[in-house]
């Protein structure tokens, strides 16, 4: 088989497989905060740590050109900061909560039963009970190209200033995946979560 982006219907499948093709993604969590105070939460999946050092994440937007634009966005213009919080098993059902299309200011702390919790650095705080957190400030923002409807994608860019980690995951000096469990995105409606680990070593390395 072979197509050409979006033309997966006449290649005779049914629903865009670009996702699970792409998958499992890391889901970042995004908390948000406007000038107006008002507090924001919402998954990504198109998310990904991009630099070690210095330590960077990005995420990306959909945009829709007869629709505001989502609140993340307008939001980190306005502020500058966001937490990205990892989102494990227990967070689950708050996290998918969360994504749901709510008015500007309608918190999804509040929507998902999740307290916010004070950040070191930055003064978005990050939800109660994640097992991890990355605080972050703006560094840039990138529109991607717009498809023919004039919709498209815009990409943030943030550079970590504070890592949290919940002391119960780390064992030994490392993550513990299975206390951390961490959720991803597959394609379609499907999620993934770690069952088995293997390790290997680098060629340089043996
Ligand atoms: C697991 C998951 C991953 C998602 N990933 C993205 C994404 O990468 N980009 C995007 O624009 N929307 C994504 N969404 C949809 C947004 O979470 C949703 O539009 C949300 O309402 C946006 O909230 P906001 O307006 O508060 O930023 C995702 C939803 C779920 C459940």
């Amino acid at each position: 088989m072979f197509f050409r982006p979006m033309q997966h219907k006449a290649a005779g499948l049914a629903h865009n497989p670009l996702k699970a093709i792409v998958s499992p993604r890391p889901i970042g969590w995004i908390g948000s905060q406007g000038t107006d105070g008002s507090l924001n939460l919402a998954p990504y999946s198109f998310f990904n740590a991009i630099s070690e050092d210095p330590a960077m994440v990005m995420f990306s937007v959909q945009v829709h050109p007869e629709k505001d634009q989502k609140d993340s966005l307008r939001n980190i213009e306005e502020t500058g900061e966001f937490v990205v919080n990892i989102v494990s098993e227990a967070q689950f059902q708050a996290m998918n909560v969360s994504s749901g299309d709510y008015d500007y200011g309608d918190s999804e702390f509040e929507r998902a039963g999740l307290e916010p919790v004070a950040s070191a650095t930055i003064s978005v705080p990050r939800a109660s009970g994640v097992p991890a957190a990355l605080e972050c400030k703006h560094f840039q923002t990138l529109p991607l190209p717009r498809n023919t409807d004039g919709g498209g994608y815009t990409v943030i860019i943030g550079t970590i200033t504070g890592i949290f980690i919940d002391d119960s995951v780390i064992e030994d000096g490392m993550l513990k995946y299975d206390r951390f469990v961490p959720i991803s995105r597959l394609g379609y409606r499907d999620y993934g979560r770690i069952t088995d680990i293997f390790q290997a070593t680098r060629p340089s390395e043996s």
